[in-house]
């Protein structure tokens, strides 16, 4: 059955929705599932913006039945070729015999890796600014090489202000019904989803994230249109904030992520008693995780959330505590930067986590150590508890500097 909405007057949402799929990219959990959104116009040419994951093939391919009403599909425009995007091309290719896929040169490199037997004669290739008209609608391309890969694009149309943004601005969720920004409570509801979207996939990309940004600030736009989450339609500096923030590797609050791993509790112990410690010393947005029940990409959208992180582990097999690793070498995939961190690290016989941990944050890029580490020898003691009031002092002197 088709489940599509009306946008504009002739802009249809045929998207779909995935609740069953557990991990995105098998990697990400995503327990409020995800769309794929696609955008089909019926102007005098009848354009599809990107095609979908093959989880949505029928309501998909019912939903542009139905808009179509008996028209030929004229266009696929692909501004991304991801297969959450990308996997339905051919079967498109194979149903409309008149469509003709747009896309740059990069796009078509990749189209033909994932599928075989596309007639070059079928391609529309586009370059930076190129113009394109559909009747009524003039559309511009807005190259946006890596956010997140290289052939990606955005298309703008300038007649009616919209960007279809490709994954930028997207979210994990699904669309229940209400597919517009303001339809739903997304400081509420959604945010820390698409924090969590943004960080993990985009969010080694601040740079070209920050190019497209310049590139879009240009146009004049009234709607944004994204490949996955809401389509925005009013209050476009709110999410354009965020991505400005989480681009320049901003903390978008003060506050303090104290990730701790632990195997018998000593480490949490002390990751607990500084979470007290700061909060009697006035400190608000104190969050403590256990990284070991905890998902990294949590983790990792918390630390781009925050203005400190304390990062707090044991030693294993003479090194990092390996979850705790794992996070860490996220951060440092990720790109994180501008970030205060604090370090505790334990060991009973060879503490070796203090000065591993301390190396890895020592990569991040403009990342200021807080005074003192603090080392445990198995347990907690008198002069672990100073020297978190030592590490407590200096967290709460660098936020109020
Ligand atoms: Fe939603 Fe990069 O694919």
């Amino acid at each position: 059955m088709n489940c599509y909405r009306k946008i504009t007057e002739d802009l249809y949402w045929v998207g779909g929705n995935d609740r069953r799929l557990a991990l995105f990219e098998n990697m990400f959990p995503i327990p409020k599932g995800v769309s794929y959104n696609s955008y089909l116009l019926t102007d005098e040419k009848t354009v599809l913006f990107d095609a979908a994951d093959r989880a949505i093939a029928d309501v998909f391919f019912a939903n542009i039945a139905a808009v179509l009403n008996g028209r030929p599909l004229d266009y696929l425009v692909v501004n991304h070729l991801e297969p959450d995007h990308g996997a339905l091309i051919k079967e498109l290719y194979d149903r409309y015999p008149d469509m003709k896929i747009v896309g740059n040169v990069k796009t078509f490199m990749f189209m033909n890796q994932f599928h075989e037997g596309i007639d070059p004669n079928r391609l529309v290739e586009v370059k930076e600014g190129q113009s394109f008209s559909t009747g009524r609608h003039e559309f511009k391309f807005v190259m946006a090489p890596m956010v997140h890969w290289p052939e990606a694009m955005m298309t703008f149309d300038a007649t009616e202000g919209i960007l279809f943004s490709a994954d930028a601005f997207g979210s994990f969720g699904s669309l229940d019904g209400n597919i517009f920004n303001d339809e739903i409570d997304f400081d509420r509801e959604w945010l820390p989803e698409a924090r969590r979207y943004y960080t993990n996939i985009v969010g080694k990309y601040g740079m070209q994230v920050q190019s497209v940004l310049r590139k879009a600030s240009s146009l004049d736009i009234n709607m944004i249109c994204p490949l996955h989450g809401p389509v925005w339609r009013t209050d476009l500096g709110y999410i354009i904030d965020k991505y400005m923030h989480w681009s320049k590797y901003e903390p978008e609050e003060k506050g303090a992520v104290i990730a701790y791993a632990s195997m018998y509790g000593n480490t949490e112990s002390c990751a607990n008693r500084l979470a007290v410690m700061l909060a009697d010393a006035g400190v608000k947005n104190i969050k403590v995780y256990d990284v070991s029940h905890t998902h990294v990409s949590t983790l990792v959208a918390e630390t781009f959330r925050y203005s400190h992180l304390v990062v707090a582990a044991p030693t294993y097999n003479n090194n990092i505590y390996h979850i705790m690793h794992a996070f860490l070498h996220d951060l440092k995939a990720l790109d994180v930067q501008n970030r205060t961190v604090g370090i505790i690290g334990n060991g009973t016989w060879a503490p070796a986590s203090p000065r591993l941990m301390t190396e890895m944050v020592q990569q991040l890029k403009n990342i200021r150590l807080l005074e003192p580490t603090v080392v445990i020898k198995s347990s907690p003691k008198d002069a672990q508890v100073e020297q978190l009031e030592a590490l407590k002092d200096a967290i709460v002197a660098d936020m109020n500097a």
